[in-house]
């Protein structure tokens, strides 16, 4: 059991690193994440943060990694997949390419899931279009690279998809994805609250869905008002339905389905989303 000052150490490296806010709730969390890495020993964590501290690079790899949530899914919330697809389709058709970021991306589900959008609703395997996927958690991100799947990770992508989009992997039980869907995505090791993001505008749609919503409120804000700047002039931000923009709202038009536009820009078409196959 991590004690009130191992804890307390715990949160204020959290923020630093991370800009993640920990709450006394966080704690028995943060418990049975120490116990499945191994760290149940107090000497465990106690090396941990003081490594961590002293900036180990290992150590605050390991750190972030037990500090973040990684869960996500295929398509959660459909409705964002077939709104950014077609807003793609028409940037394609207006300009040649399209941009994408899908920042805070865990373990790949979500940009591989703009990539099938993006390659049905253009109806091409090969389309002028990259998706930035980016994270800050190094193992997510590896396995999101390693693009293969278990039966349980994929119990959620329809059938047809499954069949046009994935193969058996050389292991029993995994499934790989197809080279069409994977050579659209780039990988890229991004802290959303580092001062450097190397990453030029202008971006078509951004994806940040259920990242802002563990970061301390500053933190929150900052990063919106950069993703902001970034976005192209009638580009679009997601973020999950249960989030709102706060004091960044002033920076982004009134939301349609959690999807959100700069001030001034083009009403929405917006397309009925199509039936998923
Ligand atoms: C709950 S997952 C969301 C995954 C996906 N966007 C979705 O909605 O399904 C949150 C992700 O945000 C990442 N994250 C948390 N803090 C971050 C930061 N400061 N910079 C970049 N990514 C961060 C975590 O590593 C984790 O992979």
């Amino acid at each position: 059991m991590l004690t009130a000052t191992q804890f307390d150490r715990a949160r204020r490296l959290a923020l630093r690193l991370a800009g993640i806010e920990l709450v006394e709730r966080h704690r028995a969390l943060l418990d049975r994440r120490c116990r499945r890495l191994g760290l149940a020993e107090e000497s465990g964590i106690e090396r941990l943060l003081h490594a961590a501290e002293v900036e180990d690079p290992a150590a605050s790899r390991r750190f972030v990694g037990l500090v973040t949530t990684r869960f996500t899914g295929w398509f959660r919330h459909p409705e964002h997949f077939a709104l950014a697809a077609e807003h793609v389709r028409r940037k394609v058709e207006q300009r040649g390419e399209a941009r994408v970021w899908s920042a805070g991306t865990a373990t790949g589900e979500e940009a591989y899931s703009l990539a099938m959008a993006v390659i049905e609703a253009l109806c091409c395997e090969d389309p002028p279009v990259r998706i930035l996927a980016t994270d800050i958690d190094a193992v997510a991100l590896a396995a999101a690279e390693r693009g293969e799947y278990g039966e349980r990770a994929l119990a959620t992508l329809t059938p047809a998809r499954r069949v046009r989009f994935l193969a058996p992997a050389a292991q029993e039980s995994r499934w790989r994805l197809a080279p069409a869907v994977r050579r659209l995505v780039e990988w890229r090791h991004l802290n959303l609250v580092s001062a450097a993001w190397h990453l030029a505008g202008p971006i078509d749609i951004l994806f940040c869905r259920n990242v802002l919503m563990y970061l301390q409120t500053d933190c929150r804000g900052a990063v919106l008002t950069r993703m902001a700047s970034l976005l192209a002039p009638d580009g679009v931000l997601f973020l999950d339905p249960a989030e709102h923009l706060g004091g960044a709202a002033p920076l982004f038009g009134p939301g349609v389905n959690s999807a959100h536009r700069r001030p001034g820009a083009p009403a929405w078409r917006n397309p009925s989303p199509s039936p998923e196959p």
